[in-house]
């Protein structure tokens, strides 16, 4: 499996800052912004580009554009949303859509699917799937094969944490044929009994939107 874990000084400060359980919300969603800027510049390395000619003042150049159709940028909800802001920064051009999935918290491997807005066809698209914490890795094989189904060229999955035991279910479970790719600021230590991330950062939509 394609993984790449960010190995930055500025990404482990940031990290620091996040996981404190006395950082607050507004805070939070900023870290998590600039988290997601930081590793978008890993996550679009092989997004696709066409030669575009423009004029400088000085003079005329064939520069590089991002390719049409555009990227799609896939949040999981509700703590994908954090990271919406960070990534469409890095790609205006590209168009969203939502997949509302949460684990079963009776049995935390299975998924349950409660929302959806994503074009019918993906067929050609390049797509991001943005979900912060990698734990049990069910949402993110579930949401991956989704995406696959309705023709995904390529699947890039943007974490903030991952466990272990997530990344080996992904590894296991994931359909090989997927071209897809994880890029993660850090992979921390184990999962608990209740599938938190440890040490982690708590839960990661309350700490976005307050306890609902
Ligand atoms: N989801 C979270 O928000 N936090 C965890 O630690 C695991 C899953």
């Amino acid at each position: 499996m394609d993984i790449h874990v960010l190995n930055h000084p500025l990404v482990d400060h940031k990290l620091t800052v996040l996981r404190d359980k006395n950082t607050p919300s507004s805070t939070f969603r900023e870290l998590i912004s600039e988290l997601v800027m930081l590793e978008a510049y890993e996550a679009t390395r092989d997004v696709e580009v066409v030669d575009k000619p423009i004029e400088t003042p000085v003079a005329p150049m064939i520069g590089k554009h991002i390719a049409s159709p555009a990227p799609i940028i896939v949040p999981v909800l509700r703590a994908g949303l954090g990271m919406l802001d960070g990534m469409t920064k890095m790609i205006p051009s590209a168009e969203v859509g939502f997949l509302g999935m949460k684990r079963n918290e009776e049995n935390p491997t299975e998924q349950i699917t409660y929302a959806n807005r994503l074009p019918e066809d993906l067929t050609g698209r390049q797509c991001f799937l943005i979900d912060p914490m990698l734990a049990t890795g069910g949402t993110l094989v579930a949401a991956t094969h989704y995406l696959a189904e309705r023709g995904a060229k390529d699947i890039t999955a943007v974490c903030i944490l991952g466990a272990p035991e997530g990344l080996k279910f992904v590894e296991e479970k994931l359909d090989p044929s997927i071209k897809f790719k994880l890029v993660l600021c850090a992979v921390d230590e184990k999962l608990n009994d209740k599938c938190y991330i440890v040490p982690g950062l708590g839960d990661a939509g309350d700490r976005l939107y307050g306890v609902i």
